[in-house]
């Protein structure tokens, strides 16, 4: 009776909700009229407690933590560990802020896509744009955040170990385990790469993994879409790369760069859905013991047996792809890439309320600010170097943009001048 009840609500919406029980198969719901808030809820929840959040993201993070062997604060319910950590990426991304730093990340970012591209596309042979682009964002995300050595980074190695990554990732939703070297092998590499961190993935996994998704993709949506103009300024942005470049709306009707990774990231979020697991308690008597109380009324008229009192997982899932493609609040072009919609003058308030591809409220990232500008600039040399005759490769695109995988076809070549 209960299962009819929860299929009857079951409509397709930006929140589900999965209630685990062992009798009772997952289930998803539509629960509030409200899809904003809702989602938003979902990564705060009203009145609760840090360590509630943190312990909620750390069950929905299990797979992660046994794949990779995680020690870190997104599979932790640790607040000391979290603040530790926290106060330790935000030092990071502090001290690559400087314009200074700006600079000679600009120049690192051109020599390391220089360096690959030319050995990997030596004697006629085609490099794999997603390849290209791990082992550009893994060696610069090194070099500069966790200061390792350029001249330590062999590309296959590197390779290697970006491939590692995603082999585990995905391996990860798969109930059986990965073969048992894969893991050792590659911190072994990750660890003479970073002799100073014990258990590296706890800092590669938050950085580095979402970050090539992001400038693949930007890549790939400026490189379909793009007009010569915006190819120009990222050129301009390299010799540039300050904070005013990245952000300035040039009056001609091109977009900011700031924007260009915006709708990147609006259509693409590396981090597509966000989920959080607790306890829904059942005694009527505690309504705000549970984090996920404010679900209380799609449960509480239904459990009048004993059968029912039985405490639920509950699982919430906040679908952060579906909301940023939602055409009630993007308009009918909402599945279009569209830079210009991201200017202050036609951005609305809720569309803005509606970004949350660094998450929300407590736990948001800590490089919200840094990260973006950051792709740009990967972006920036990559497409810099790959625009045809006069620079020396060219790009071809694939059927689709792809994400963790899906770049079959995207390729970089040679052009026959250089
Ligand atoms: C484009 C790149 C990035 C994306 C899309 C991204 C996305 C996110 C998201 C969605 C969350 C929230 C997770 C949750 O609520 O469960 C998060 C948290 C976090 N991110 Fe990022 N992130 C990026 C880059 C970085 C970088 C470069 C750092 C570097 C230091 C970083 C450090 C963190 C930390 C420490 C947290 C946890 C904050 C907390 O627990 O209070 N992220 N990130
Ligand atoms: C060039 O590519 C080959 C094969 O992919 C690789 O073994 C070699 O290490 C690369 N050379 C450099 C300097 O990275
Ligand atoms: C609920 O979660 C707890 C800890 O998060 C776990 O020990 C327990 O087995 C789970 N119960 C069910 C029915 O999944």
């Amino acid at each position: 009776m209960l299962t009819t009840y929860l299929a009857a609500l079951a409509i397709s919406f930006c929140l589900a909700v999965k209630a685990y029980r062992h009798y009772m198969p997952r289930t998803k719901l539509a629960v509030s009229p409200d899809v904003t808030s809702a989602v938003r809820a979902v990564l705060e929840p009203p009145r609760s407690s840090l360590v509630a959040l943190l312990s909620s993201r750390a069950g929905s993070n299990q797979r992660l933590r046994r794949s990779f062997q995680l020690t870190n604060t997104f599979v932790s319910e640790d607040p000391q560990l979290h603040r530790a950590f926290v106060t330790k990426a935000h030092g990071l991304v502090q001290d690559q802020s400087s314009t200074r730093a700006r600079t000679a990340f600009a120049e690192l970012c051109s020599v390391v896509v220089d360096d690959y591209l030319s050995n990997a596309t030596r004697q006629g042979q085609v490099a794999r744009f997603d390849d290209l682009v791990q082992v550009v964002t893994f060696k610069v995300i090194l070099c500069s955040l966790f200061d390792a050595d350029l001249g330590t980074l062999n590309d296959d190695d590197v390779l290697f170990a970006a491939r590692t990554i995603n082999e585990l990732w995905q391996l990860s939703k798969q109930p059986t385990s990965p073969p048992s070297h894969l893991l050792p092998t590659l911190n072994a590499h990750l660890r003479s790469w970073l002799p100073g961190y014990t258990n590296p993935l706890d800092f590669i996994i938050p950085t580095y993994e979402t970050m090539w998704r992001v400038v693949a993709v930007s890549v790939a949506l400026v490189h379909l879409h793009g007009s010569p103009a915006l190819l120009d300024a990222f050129a301009d942005f390299l010799d540039n790369p300050g904070r005013h470049e990245f952000q300035h709306w040039p009056l001609n009707g091109k977009s900011s760069l700031e924007a260009v990774i915006q709708e990147t990231m609006r259509l693409y979020p590396p981090t597509r859905r966000i989920s959080r697991t607790a306890n829904l308690p059942q005694e009527a008597t505690t309504p705000t013991s549970s984090m996920f109380s404010f679900l209380r009324p799609l449960f509480s008229p239904h459990h009048p047996s004993d059968e029912m009192k039985i405490q639920t997982n509950i699982t919430v899932v906040a679908d952060i792809g579906c909301l940023q493609r939602d055409a009630a609040i993007w308009g009918p072009t909402s599945t279009d890439f569209d830079p210009s919609r991201f200017h202050p003058s036609t951005l609305t308030q809720t569309q803005k309320q509606c970004l949350l591809g660094f998450g929300y409220g407590r736990l948001k990232c800590v490089a919200k600010d840094w990260a973006p500008h950051t792709a740009a600039l990967i972006t920036a040399a990559v497409l810099t170097k790959c625009r045809g005759q006069t620079e020396g490769y060219r790009i071809t695109e694939g059927v689709s943009v792809g994400g963790r995988e899906g770049w079959e076809g995207w390729e970089v070549r040679r052009t026959a001048m250089a």
